[in-house]
């Protein structure tokens, strides 16, 4: 007997119940599986860090279900509009200068002006969050610095019972989390390459984007830290399939292949999907010492498969 609760209208309907009590719910997205509590509720919201064990209270993503409810909470411009409209639902989080100035969001918002919103696409989130009516603070569901979950079973294994329902809804579709463009100012930034890639939000908004890897002591994103979504085995990345250890787990990509492989055809939306779950299984392996990836092209999704696996592979 576990948490773990199988989707049905029933256990959705429970889940919204404990989201609106002040309660915490584990609930699918396309990204990762997200740690939700109701934004308004601050107990509920302290209670977000205490389960993951996060040293800090970092600002976390308000998760909402119709495009409308951005403006009720920010003050977009017309690109963050025209974003949202073309991109929502979808793995894509915006930062944007809060309206919302009620004390009841600075826990969220981690007592910044600014906040960071997404739709996600999924159906099981989307209707977790209009059946709970408020929107939906959510994390990573997992333990702080570990690999973020892409199944039920996975947040199970990270936060056990301190979370009140875990809502499965299958393995997540694009497995890394979403991209976190900042457009408090003229410039867009990626404060996080993510699942959603660089390249389509150029070619939309018809102009440059900027990336900031942030200052790794000081970051504004906690993505930023140097070490994050870390395996417990130590781990070194763009090794070529040639150069792999013996004692090595190793996690291929296209024709580099190994125990396992990201994508045997070297797609890299297939890819980012397998990372997080076989980064869980490669650390579960307990006849090899360490492991190795293949190399990944830093294109496309290829920049938050990369960006992840630096963090992952970080060592002091
Ligand atoms: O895919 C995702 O984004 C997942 C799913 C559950 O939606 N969520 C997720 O949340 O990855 P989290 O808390 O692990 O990452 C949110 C990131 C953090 O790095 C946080 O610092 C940054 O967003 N962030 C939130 N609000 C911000 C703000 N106002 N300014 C800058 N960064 C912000
Ligand atoms: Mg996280």
């Amino acid at each position: 007997m576990t948490n773990i609760f199988a989707y049905t209208p029933k256990t959705l309907a429970q889940a919204a119940q404990t989201i609106k009590d002040g309660g915490l719910v584990a609930f699918p997205t396309e990204t990762v599986y997200g740690l939700g509590a109701n934004v308004f509720n601050s107990r509920a919201v302290a209670n977000i860090f205490a389960a993951k064990g996060r040293p800090t209270f970092n600002p976390l993503i308000s998760h909402i279900a119709e495009v409308a409810t951005l403006e009720e909470l920010a003050v977009p411009d017309s690109r963050v509009k025209a974003l949202a409209r073309h991109f929502w639902p979808g793995p894509l989080t915006f930062v944007v200068k809060r309206k919302d100035l009620s004390p009841s969001l600075d826990l969220v918002c981690a007592g910044l002006k600014t906040m960071s919103v997404r739709m996600p696409n999924h159906p099981i989130a989307l209707e977790l969050i209009k059946a709970s009516g408020v929107p939906i603070a959510a994390p990573s569901a997992n333990r702080s610095q570990s690999i973020s979950p892409t199944t039920a079973r996975h947040v199970y294994e990270s936060l056990g019972t301190n979370v009140d329902m875990i809502l499965d809804g299958g393995p997540c579709q694009v497995g890394v989390e979403s991209t976190i463009l900042d457009l408090t100012t003229s410039q867009a930034v990626i404060l996080r390459a993510g699942g959603l890639a660089k390249e389509d939000i150029e070619d939309f908004l018809g102009e440059k984007v900027a990336v900031s890897h942030g200052n790794p002591d000081q970051p504004s994103s906690p993505g930023q830290m140097l070490r994050h979504y870390a395996p417990k085995l130590p781990m070194r990345i763009n090794v070529p399939a040639t150069e792999r250890k013996e004692d090595e787990f190793y996690i291929g990509f296209g024709a580099q292949d190994g125990n396992l492989n990201l994508s045997k055809s070297g797609n890299l939306t297939e890819a980012a999907a397998n990372l997080f779950a076989f980064m869980h299984l490669a650390e579960e392996q307990s006849e090899y010492k360490s492991i190795a990836m293949a190399p990944i092209p830093e294109i496309g999704l290829g920049l938050a498969i990369n960006d992840r696996i630096r963090r992952a592979s970080y060592r002091k």
